[in-house]
């Protein structure tokens, strides 16, 4: 069954009302969204089974865990996702890597598909789907979409900020997915902004507006 979890850790929290922030520039925005994405990617490999080995201390031999398999997967949404991309791998150095390019059409809100590549054993993977944003849950529900043509063992969606509006759309799209977010906000606005958010997450990382 599909979860929302939000990942409410004070160090979270607070990196995430610096990224908020709008007199924060593009270097520690950046910074910043590393960082979070490192300390959320922590949470949402939880779940992670383990198994045994037997190895010797330096004291005495004996069975211990380590992650059983190591078959994870990171896919960007581009190109906002890309600024998630090297926290998680911090956390996660064996994953390998997707990408989906999608942008947001800015008269109709559509998402756009420009580019789809998975890696090539993308069936005995489970995949952490990250994008800064969820906002009308447009691209994130094509990018499922797409990644599930390929048939990977399951797949989680990750966020810093999620509207109300795009969980919905993602909780009748796609059921099977959970959402790891560190905030949901109140709304969209007329442009469809998260509101109160964070602004154009995209532009924020790279200075392009
Ligand atoms: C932003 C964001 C998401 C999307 C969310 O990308 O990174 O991908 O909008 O909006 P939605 O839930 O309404 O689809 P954008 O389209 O601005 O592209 P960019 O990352 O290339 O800037
Ligand atoms: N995309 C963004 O970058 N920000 C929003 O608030 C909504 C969509």
């Amino acid at each position: 069954m599909r979860k929302v979890i939000v990942i409410e850790h004070p160090l979270i929290q607070h990196k995430l009302t610096l990224i908020r922030d709008k007199n924060t520039g593009p270097k520690e925005f950046r910074e910043l969204v590393d960082e979070v994405s490192t300390l959320m990617a922590y949470e949402v490999t939880r779940d992670l089974p383990l198994q045994e080995v037997e190895i010797e201390t330096p004291i005495q031999r004996g069975k211990f865990k380590v992650i059983a398999g190591k078959n994870l997967g990171i896919v960007p949404i581009l190109r906002a996702g890309l600024g998630m991309l090297d926290g998680v791998l911090n956390l996660i150095p064996t994953a390998k890597v997707g990408h989906v390019g999608l942008y947001r059409d800015p008269e109709t809100l559509e998402a756009i598909e420009y580019y789809c590549k998975m890696p090539i054993d993308v069936a005995e993977r489970d995949l952490i789907i990250v994008d800064p944003m969820l906002a009308t849950g447009g691209s994130a529900s094509m990018a499922i979409q797409f990644v599930k043509r390929e048939n990977p063992r399951s797949i989680k969606f990750m966020c810093l900020i999620a509207a109300p509006e795009g969980i919905d759309r993602l909780k009748q799209d796609h059921p099977d997915v959970n959402i790891f977010t560190a905030a949901i906000d109140h709304k969209l606005n007329d442009h469809a902004y998260i509101v109160p958010g964070l602004g154009d997450a995209g532009d924020r990382l790279y200075g392009t507006k």
